[in-house]
């Protein structure tokens, strides 16, 4: 099959794809039962999302911060097409809530106990990374994912770490002098020097200053034009994950390519 051929027929499964989901929309009222649990129907009941975090940390906010403004947008058809609320449905969003991650690096420390300070960290590193980031440059220790860590409603970068990959992470990404991403195995970049009221969230369009006043008295973050933010590297600095090999003997022997979207992407035909 050609490409041409593909990327139409792709596109006729889109254009339906779209039309499913605005009847959808269209056809929720309270009569709709939207949610089964155990198998047993729930009628006439919608679900509320849960409101999004209004935290503030040393180098992050928490999404709700953002989505009183960057909300209700609706295409020419009356579909929400919100950053909010299409953010918050991704796994990217549910990255720490997500009870398969939750229960590998449970796993992953019971198998390796000698590491597992370490695995935990590392796992905390893009899963959780807003509360990993600030800990390890605040307080200069490990992330704990359990008893009292992170998912510990107690811990106080509970709600940051909870909020997953969220708006302040993404959008405060940079490149380094030289305009590179050096940035594989969630080493993204984040400056660390910018007080907080002062911090800058990249864009990729010219924001202009009245505008730009305005989101930084409500939310303590500039939008600035970074057109790095549409370049690919900018997603690989956590889609690309190498991990330690151990041998029998429980020693760190080298490494394993345990995610290559970005490379993978870029050996195929349509880099
Ligand atoms: C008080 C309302 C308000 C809040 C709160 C707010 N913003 Fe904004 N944001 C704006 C406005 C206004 C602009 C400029 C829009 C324009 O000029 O088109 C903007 C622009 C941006 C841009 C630049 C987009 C581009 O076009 O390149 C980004 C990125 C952004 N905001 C992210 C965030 C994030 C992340 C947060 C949470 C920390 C946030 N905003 C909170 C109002 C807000
Ligand atoms: C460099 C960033 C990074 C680190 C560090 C990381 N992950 Fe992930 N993880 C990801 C990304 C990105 C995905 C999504 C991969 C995809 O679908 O292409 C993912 C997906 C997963 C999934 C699949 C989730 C699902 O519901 O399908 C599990 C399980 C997981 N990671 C466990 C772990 C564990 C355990 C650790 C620590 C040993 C870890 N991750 C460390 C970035 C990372
Ligand atoms: C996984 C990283 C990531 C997360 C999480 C994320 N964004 Fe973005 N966002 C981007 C990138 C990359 C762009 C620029 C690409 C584009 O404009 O299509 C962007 C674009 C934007 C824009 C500019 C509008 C536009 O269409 O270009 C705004 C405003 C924005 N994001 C706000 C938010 C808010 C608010 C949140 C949280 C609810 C959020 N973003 C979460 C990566 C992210
Ligand atoms: C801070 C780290 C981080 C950054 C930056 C990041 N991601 Fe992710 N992404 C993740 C993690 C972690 C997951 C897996 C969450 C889970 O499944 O628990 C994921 C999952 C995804 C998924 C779902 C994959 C699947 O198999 O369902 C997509 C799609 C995705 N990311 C796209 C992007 C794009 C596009 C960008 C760049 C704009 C980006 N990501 C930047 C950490 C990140």
């Amino acid at each position: 099959m050609n490409k041409s051929l593909i990327i139409a027929i792709t596109c006729v499964f889109l254009s339906v794809g779209c039309n499913k989901q605005s009847q959808k929309i269209d056809a929720i009222d309270d009569k709709t039962p939207i949610v089964t649990i155990t198998g047993e129907r729930i009628e006439n009941k919608t679900y509320r999302a849960l409101p999004l975090p209004l935290d503030r940390g040393r180098f992050f906010a928490g999404s709700g911060v953002c989505s009183v403004c960057h909300t209700r947008l609706t295409d020419q058809n009356g579909v929400d097409v919100s950053i909010d609320n299409d953010w918050r449905g991704s796994m990217m969003a549910n990255s720490a809530r997500d009870p398969y991650w939750q229960a590998s690096v449970r796993n992953e420390t019971i198998l390796f106990e000698k590491y597992s300070d370490f695995i935990v960290d590392k796992c905390a590193t893009c899963h959780m990374p807003m509360a990993q980031f600030t800990l390890s440059k605040i307080e200069e220790r490990n992330s704990q994912v359990f008893e009292n860590g992170f998912t510990n409603i107690e811990n106080p970068y509970h709600n940051l770490a909870m909020d997953g990959v969220s708006c302040t992470l993404c959008h405060q990404i940079e490149t380094d002098e030289s305009e590179e991403f050096n940035n594989f195995n969630g080493r993204f970049s984040i400056n660390t020097r910018l007080q907080e009221g002062e911090r800058i969230n990249y864009g990729q369009f010219f924001i202009a200053d009245d505008q730009s006043m305005i989101m930084q008295q409500a939310s303590g973050f500039i939008p600035r034009m970074g057109k790095h933010t549409v370049q690919s590297e900018f997603c690989a600095s956590c889609h690309i994950l190498y991990t330690p090999t151990i041998d029998d003997h429980n020693e760190i022997v080298g490494e394993f390519p345990e995610q290559m979207v970005y490379f993978e992407w870029k050996s195929s035909d349509y880099y």
